[in-house]
Order: structure tokens, then C-alpha cells, then sequence
């Protein structure tokens, strides 16, 4: 003979569930909490124009085409937080094998980025997201 359960208890349960369904959302992508193109956007330029500035490493970007390194790095930030683009530039060994960059160097366009970060006022846990992510390129940009 099945066992039937209480009423109150059957009514628990239905309205646990519906809260479930009503308040289940799917966890935000990388992308999304960058505020997806237009934050990738205003990140890029921020970034861009705080690394003209940098003595460090700024004239390994003086004679680059800065639209399409706008374009290329809006695509590949995109691409690696899970948004809906196509990186269309270079991979990143070919695209920095002719400049001198080293750790430090590395280290400084990082620095560089957190910077504009903070000034797009992206939270540090999502910070911490996109710099994971970027990390293991290293290997392919570091050359010296
Ligand atoms: C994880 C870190 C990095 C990422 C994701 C990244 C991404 C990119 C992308 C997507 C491009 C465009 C490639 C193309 O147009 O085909 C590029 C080009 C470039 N990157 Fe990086 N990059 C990184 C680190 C660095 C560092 C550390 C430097 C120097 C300090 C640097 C300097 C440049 C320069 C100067 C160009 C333009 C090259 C040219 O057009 O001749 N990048 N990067």
C-alpha cells in the first residue's frame, strides 16, 4: 500500500520547489560580470592609454596599429571569459614573438591592467577571475 505523506508536508515541498524554479538562475559567465562588450570596451581603453603612459613598456607599443590591437584585445578578453566572439588576431606565441618581453614585463602590463580594472570599478573576485585565466598565457608571451 503506497504511503501518502501529510498535506502540510506535500505543501512544503510544492512551495520549496516553485522557489527553487523562480530564484534558480544560471551563475554569471567571466563575461558578463566585465559587464560584458561595452565594460570589455571602456576596459580596453582604459587599459590601453594607462600603458602609453608606462616608461616600462610603453614604447614596445609606439609603432603598433592601436585600432586593431583595440579590436584584437576586445576579442581575445571576450573570447577567454566565455562571450560570444570570435578572436580573429594572431595566436599569442606568433603575436609577441618579435617583442623583448620578460617577466617584468609580464608583470608590468598585469599591473597595468588590474590598474584599469579598479578604475572600471570591476570587483577584485572578478579580477582574480580574468587574471586566472590570462596567467597560463605566459608561457607563450614571455620570451627572454
Ligand atoms: C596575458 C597577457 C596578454 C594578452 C592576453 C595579450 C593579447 C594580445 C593580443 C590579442 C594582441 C593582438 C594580436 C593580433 O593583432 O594578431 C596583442 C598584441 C600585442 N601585444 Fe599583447 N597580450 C598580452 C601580453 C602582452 C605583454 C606583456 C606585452 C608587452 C609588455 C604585450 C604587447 C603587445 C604588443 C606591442 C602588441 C602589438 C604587436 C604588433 O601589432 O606588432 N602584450 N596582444
Amino acid at each position: 500500500m503506497p504511503m501518502s505523506l501529510p498535506r502540510h508536508v506535500l505543501l512544503c515541498c510544492a512551495l520549496l520547489l516553485a522557489g527553487c524554479a523562480s530564484t534558480a538562475r544560471p551563475a554569471p559567465t567571466l563575461y558578463e560580470e566585465l559587464g560584458g562588450q561595452a565594460g570589455l570596451e571602456a576596459l580596453v581603453e582604459t587599459l590601453l592609454s594607462h600603458v602609453a603612459d608606462d616608461p616600462r613598456i610603453n614604447q614596445m607599443f609606439a609603432r603598433v596599429n592601436i585600432v586593431m590591437l583595440n579590436q584584437h584585445l576586445n576579442e581575445k578578453l571576450c573570447q577567454v571569459s566565455d562571450g560570444p566572439c570570435d578572436y580573429q588576431g594572431k595566436a599569442m606565441g606568433p603575436a609577441h614573438a618579435h617583442l623583448p618581453i620578460g617577466q617584468g614585463e609580464f608583470n608590468a602590463l598585469v599591473e597595468d591592467l588590474m590598474w584599469a580594472m579598479d578604475q572600471q570599478k570591476i570587483p577584485r573576485t572578478t579580477q582574480n577571475r580574468l587574471i586566472k585565466r590570462l596567467a597560463p598565457m605566459q608561457g607563450e608571451i614571455v620570451n627572454q
